[in-house]
């Protein structure tokens, strides 16, 4: 069953309803949902204009609006407000649609006012005051794309209300715009993608160039598998360092190669045009991350989890050895998944932290956390967060 249709998810709406009255004095005019998402495979091939696999999670964030009218006073002015610090009164951030100015607003704020600064560049859309309020079960810092959860929230309700009629193509490269410009990270199409398209209890193959997309049935509950998702809790960020360095050595590997996008290297033969070792490990892993998108999908189709898990595990090698975005805690949950009988196991998402992922029998819930436990414990490593996932079904009304 989908989240949607859950009486935690109903009570959760509920809460959020009687919150935003409560902190705005109007009742909102719509609740809107929109998920994070695990990457089952495909890593840091989106902005190489590569495939990727990932799927919705039952972890979303709820956005209520309400839109203000020209009557009001404070009529251009944005008021947002979450319940993340928790507690009765909510601290409620204003912003006057003026002051929209790249970098300039610090915090969680930055993502729903960085979705109305990409929604005014469109031609014909001019986007004025509304109060806001957003409550996410996104743990956030988790690599499950908190942030795009709570942008693509803010992009489905806005193009709701105002009847924009943007497709999820459009919004999917306006919340990138968002997330790039205005938030400062430069990051690709995925995780606004897998929160926009998905459906549930299937991964989304998305063609990052040519945006193509198709839902990928993933046989898990016929085959007594979930995923498991091992959360490190070592914070990481893609505003700076690593993910901005991987993606400057892409960038390096196709003006040597004299291609567009590393999408166009076939062979990992053909790289050796390129001297520079970490360059060339690094273009490798692209290469070879692409096939094993494809491969991914041919073997789900053929329902063949054994041969999902074992590339879900080359994928972390590749990752740690030659992409070089692991963390010790990474490998330790996935060596530790694996050890324990995992099918397979991998870190997912930008990497340097966040969440790795196992596919495992549903029997084996039990087992292999204890086991990722132990091995946190016995490391000295902070306790992760475990949990099982579902694939769920795309954003859209609470
Ligand atoms: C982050 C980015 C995505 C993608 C992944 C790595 O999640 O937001 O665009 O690049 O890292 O696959």
């Amino acid at each position: 069953m989908s989240i949607s249709g859950s009486k935690d998810h109903a009570a959760r709406v509920a809460a959020l309803r009687e919150k935003f009255t409560k902190t705005f004095g109007h009742h909102p005019e719509g609740i809107w949902r929109a998920p994070g998402r695990v990457n089952l495979i495909g890593e840091h091939t989106d902005y190489n204009m590569g495939y990727v696999l990932p799927f919705a999670i039952d972890k979303n964030a709820l956005v209520a609006i309400r839109r203000k009218s020209q009557l009001e006073p404070e009529s251009q002015s944005l008021d947002f407000a979450s319940t993340y610090g928790g507690g009765e009164t909510l601290a409620v951030t204003s912003i006057t649609v003026d002051e929209l100015v790249p970098r300039a607003v610090p915090g969680w704020a930055a993502y729903p006012a960085a979705v109305v600064w990409a929604l005014n560049q469109v031609q014909g859309v001019e986007l004025s005051g509304f109060e806001l309020l957003v409550d996410s079960d996104v743990p956030v810092g988790s690599g499950l794309s908190s942030s795009h959860a709570m942008e693509v929230g803010t992009i489905v309700a806005l193009n709701d209300l105002y009847a924009l009629g943007l497709s999820h193509t459009q919004m999917a490269l306006l919340t990138q715009r968002a997330e790039n410009e205005f938030v400062g990270a430069p990051t690709g199409i995925m995780d606004q993608s897998a929160s926009l398209m998905s459906q549930a209890q299937h991964a989304l193959f998305l063609d990052c160039r040519s945006m193509d997309a198709q839902n990928v049935p993933l046989p898990l509950a016929q085959e007594d598998a979930v995923i498991l998702v091992m959360d490190t809790r070592v914070e990481h960020s893609h505003v700076d360092g690593g993910y901005a360095a991987r993606r400057r050595s892409c960038e390096q590997a196709c003006e040597v190669l004299g291609v567009d996008a590393l999408r166009d290297v076939a062979r990992v033969d053909d790289l050796v045009a390129i001297d520079d070792p970490v360059i060339r490990r690094r273009a490798k892993h692209i290469v070879t991350e692409n096939q094993r998108v494809l491969d991914t999908v041919k073997v789900l189709n053929e329902a063949d989890l054994a041969a999902v898990g074992q590339l879900l595990y080359q994928s972390h090698v590749s990752m740690r050895d030659d992409y070089e975005i692991s963390s010790e805690e990474l490998d330790a949950a996935v060596e530790a998944a694996m050890g324990a009988g995992a099918i397979g196991a991998r870190m997912t998402g930008g990497g340097f932290g966040g969440s790795a992922i196992a596919l495992i029998k549903r029997d084996q819930v039990q087992s292999v956390s204890q086991a990722v436990l132990t091995a946190f414990e016995q490391a000295g490593y902070v306790q992760p967060n475990i949990f099982t996932v579902v694939a769920d079904e795309g954003a859209g009304r609470a």
